[in-house]
This record gives structure tokens, C-alpha cells and sequence, in this order.
């Protein structure tokens, strides 16, 4: 039924890719010898954040940190149900200082902050939709971790095993879209994972390997427009088949550090 999707107003969190770089390797995506463009990096991340506020949803920014390179990537920062933040504890040493500017922000715009025992990364891993949350785990975030969460938030944590690589995060694999529904691309994932996502979601929205591997699974949805990888084109075909407006935005030179659009949007959930 086109037309009849209904976007809800999101707050998003942001961070400014001013050190961006691709300094370490902690995905297969990344490539230290090869160059990246910041300044079209930068380009690309602000038509991000006008095409978040020109559909009307509202955007803050943390301040960027010199020696912090993959800083941009807000959603890996921590995950917000109701209010409430669970931070983050990033597996790569490299990314773990990250944690302290986040929570700072956090703390200074009134939230109290759970800070994770066990290696956790945010909404890269930790996936609210709807009635429960979907928790990756394989590469990162940790079976520990999905017991952390579900008692802090007291909301049904469903473990899903991700079984390739490139798809490290559960954001690059799978992304809601609305609180019914989800897109995914199920070769992402363990064969029972995979059979359980067939059972909570048997009307989702499949993807191909050209969808995943073009960043189009790491998108973000308002519930009616699907801000998408342009590369992602059979998917966003199917999209619009079931009534979503897929609104393509251009972040190839962030997919060189292994991140697209959801990796940079953090959602506030209140
Ligand atoms: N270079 C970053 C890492 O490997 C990219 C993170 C992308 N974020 C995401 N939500 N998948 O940790």
C-alpha cells in the first residue's frame, strides 16, 4: 500500500567526521595504505545530517576528538531505550577511549549512563525494535553482554549470531523498520538465527549479498522514508514495493572504515 507508511520524528545523535581516518584495521572493509578523502568524507556526512532535519527529525552533535578516527560512527556509542543509556565497550582497543566523550554528552544533557561490563558496541550490535531488542553477537558484542542489557532495560534481548565477517555488526546485516518490521540479508547469519528471524519476521524484507555489501542493510528508517545507500538498488525497489520511500544518501567514503549510514546516527530513543 504506497503512501500509507507513517514516519515518526527521530532524534538523532551525530559526530563530525573532522578525524576521520582509516589508521588500524579492524573489519575486513578497512585498508590503512589506502587513501581516504576527507574533505569528501565531510561533504558526504553533512548532506547526511541536512536530509535528517529537511525531513524533519532533530540532530545533535558531540564534538569530535583528535586521535579518535572512527569517532564518527555515533551509533556504536551506546543504545537508548525509554530514556535510559546502556554505553558502550568497544572490543578494538583502539576505539575504546570513544566511551568518554559519548557518556559525557550523555551526562551533561541530563541521561545517567549503565556503562557495560562485557564488550558491548551500541546500536552496532543492540537493535530496539519494537518489542524487544535484537542483539548480534560473533564479532563483537557478547553473549555477556546481551544478559547486561536485557536486565538493565528489563525489554527481551534475542540473540542472533553473525556468522560473516564483513557483516561484523548486526547494523550491517539487518535495520528495522518500523515496529513491526525489519530487512535483512540471511546469509549474515547462523542457520538457527536465521530461522529465528524467519519466525518474529516471516513478511521481512530480504536483501541480496549486493545489497549487504553496498552498505544498504546499515540504513535508517523514520518508519516511512529509508535514508539508504544509493548502491542498494534491488533493495530499495523492494522497499518501495511495500509502501516505504527510500531516500538514497551517498556515504562512500565512510564504507572504507567498514561503516555507512546507521553506523553514524545514533537513535534517542525517549
Ligand atoms: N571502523 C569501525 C569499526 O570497525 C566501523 C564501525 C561501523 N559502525 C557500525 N555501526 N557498524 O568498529
Amino acid at each position: 500500500m504506497p503512501g500509507s507508511r507513517v514516519a515518526r520524528r527521530r532524534r538523532y545523535l551525530v559526530c563530525e567526521p573532522r578525524h576521520f581516518a582509516v589508521r588500524y584495521a579492524i573489519n575486513p572493509w578497512m585498508h590503512p595504505d589506502l587513501p581516504v578523502d576527507v574533505s569528501l568524507a565531510q561533504r558526504q556526512w553533512r548532506t547526511l545530517i541536512g536530509v535528517y532535519r529537511d525531513h524533519g527529525h532533530t540532530v545533535e552533535t558531540v564534538n569530535p576528538e583528535p586521535g579518535l578516527p572512527d569517532m564518527v560512527f555515533a551509533a556504536n556509542a551506546a543504545v537508548v531505550v525509554e530514556g535510559r543509556v546502556f554505553g558502550s565497550l568497544f572490543s578494538a582497543p583502539e576505539r575504546r577511549p570513544e566511551s568518554v566523550p559519548y557518556e559525557a554528552w550523555f551526562k551533561s544533557e541530563g541521561f545517567e549512563v549503565q556503562h557495560p561490563e562485557s564488550v558491548c558496541e551500541g546500536e552496532g550490535d543492540l537493535v530496539p525494535a519494537g518489542r524487544w531488542i535484537l542483539a548480534g553477537t560473533g564479532f563483537r558484542t557478547t553473549r555477556e553482554a546481551h544478559r547486561e542489557v536485557q536486565e538493565f532495560f528489563g525489554v527481551p534481548v534475542i540473540g542472533l549470531t553473525l556468522v560473516d565477517p564483513y557483516f561484523y555488526h548486526l547494523d550491517t546485516a539487518l535495520f528495522v523498520l518500523d515496529d513491526e518490521n525489519i530487512a535483512y540479508y540471511p546469509d549474515a547469519f547462523s542457520p538457527g538465527s536465521r530461522e529465528v528471524l524467519g519466525r518474529l519476521y516471516p513478511d521481512a524484507v530480504i536483501a541480496t549479498r549486493e545489497d549487504a555489501m553496498a552498505f544498504g542493510l546499515n540504513s535508517v528508517s523514520d518508519g516511512r522514508h529509508v535514508f539508504i545507500a544509493p548502491e542498494a538498488t534491488a533493495l530499495a525497489g523492494r522497499l518501495a514495493d511495500r509502501g516505504y520511500v527510500p531516500v538514497p544518501v551517498d556515504l562512500s567514503e565512510f564504507h572504507k572504515a567498514g561503516g555507512g549510514i546507521k553506523c553514524c546516527t545514533q537513535e534517542i530513543r525517549s
